[in-house]
């Protein structure tokens, strides 16, 4: 082929992936998801991605996706932008300009923004530079500076601008129940316990009225137990300590695939046993979100119109149960998209077709999930009944 007409086709492409003009996209549904939540007392939002450095603009830069966001969001999370790789790239200096851009963007839409994460208590997501961190011969004290500079400039900086942070994300092991070591809390003598201290009790000094979260995936499909006893031993001992913590984010990755040796089908979910986890973290005083929610249908067979369906019902289901907890306040996706969803970039389905976890399809049509979470929050309880 030509190279002019390679160019032609390829911006023809572009084109068609990014609409020149917000006013020709087509509205969202009305009323609303936000809406929809507004009446039960809560709020509807989504994560938005910039994108890796060198890997393309992501969500946020095409059109479409905004006019998305914009047309069902009450609030937003930057996807990845506030998290340490991005905001602290290198030992001392700190880079907001990402996280800047969604958050001036979601402002003058008159939507607000959640903070993730302060500390993604994880050895796999640490910048290379901490990983490989010399310590010094004072370790203990080493790692606490590093973390309660990170965690200080990073709340000051937005101060009440966020009012919700993820302070700690996925401390402890799905696979075990216990605590997670990261060179944090190596150097802090092998007790992780004291990381998330340190973290949360930096943050509230920091940000006193803002909402501190623990996050994490434990979820309610099979092989979930210890991840879920794990959670609430650590919600226990947090309690126990006076530990500044508001709120259980539930990351909400559900469905089918997430994990190795999910069942390759959806269900059979332990609706008694994610009941009982939640009712006992309620029980202690801990506030809800759903702060990551999405479908895998990586195990689900069948054409895009059966996949659909069964995500949908899924979805409903587990929206019913989160959603009659008043303690369950805002309820993010991670992801408006099917084509702009992290779990395309994990291990794929066996027909090596794209998932379809998201609301809204690749065009950008709302999907029998957009209804599915609309019905379940049409239906759900006031959170601030009597
Ligand atoms: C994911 C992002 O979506 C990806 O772009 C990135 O490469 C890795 O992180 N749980 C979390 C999120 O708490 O921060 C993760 O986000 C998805 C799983």
């Amino acid at each position: 082929m030509d190279p002019t007409r390679r160019q032609a086709l390829a911006l023809g492409a572009a084109a068609a992936a990014f609409p020149a003009t917000a006013a020709s996209l087509p509205a969202t549904p009305k009323p609303s998801l936000n809406a929809l939540a507004r009446r039960g007392g809560r709020r509807f939002g989504s994560a938005v991605g910039t994108g890796w450095p060198g890997r393309g603009g992501g969500a946020f830069a095409d059109p479409r996706y905004r006019r998305i966001v914009e047309g069902e969001c009450g609030l937003i999370v930057p996807e990845n932008e506030l998290k340490w790789s991005w905001v602290q790239p290198r030992p001392g200096v700190f880079d907001f300009a990402a996280a800047d851009r969604l958050l001036g963007w979601a402002s003058a839409h008159g939507m607000a923004m959640r903070g993730h994460n302060l500390v993604w208590h994880h050895p796999h997501w640490w910048p290379a530079w901490v990983t490989s961190h010399d310590f010094g011969a004072r370790p203990a004290s080493e790692a606490e500076r590093l973390l309660t500079t990170h965690i200080d400039t990073v709340c000051r900086r937005y101060g009440a601008r966020i009012a919700s942070w993820d302070v700690i994300n996925e401390a402890v092991d799905a696979g075990t129940g216990e605590m997670r070591e990261t060179v944090f809390s190596r150097a802090m003598g092998g007790r992780p316990d004291d990381v998330l201290d340190l973290a949360f009790r930096t943050a509230r000094a920091a940000v006193p009225h803002c909402q501190l979260v623990y996050n994490d995936y434990m979820s309610w499909e099979p092989g979930n137990e210890k991840h879920r006893a794990g959670v609430l031993r650590l919600l226990e001992r947090l309690r126990k300590r006076g530990t500044p913590v508001d709120a259980l984010g539930v990351q909400s990755h559900i469905g089918s695939g997430n994990n190795p040796g999910d069942p390759s089908i959806f269900g059979p979910h332990d609706e008694g046993a994610w009941r009982r986890f939640l009712d006992e973290v309620t029980g202690m005083g801990y506030q809800l979100l759903i702060t990551e929610f999405d479908v895998n249908d990586r195990g689900i067979v069948g054409d895009a119109a059966a996949r659909d369906r069964a995500v949908a019902d899924y979805a409903k289901a587990y929206l019913d149960l989160m959603l009659s907890y008043r303690q369950l306040g805002d309820i993010l996706a991670w992801g408006m998209t099917d084509d702009r969803s992290w779990l395309q970039e994990r291990p794929g389905r066996a027909d090596g077709r794209p998932k379809r976890p998201c609301p809204y399809d690749a065009q950008g049509r709302p999907k029998p999930l957009r209804a599915a979470i609309a019905a379940a929050l049409a239906h759900a309880p006031s959170r601030h009944r009597a």
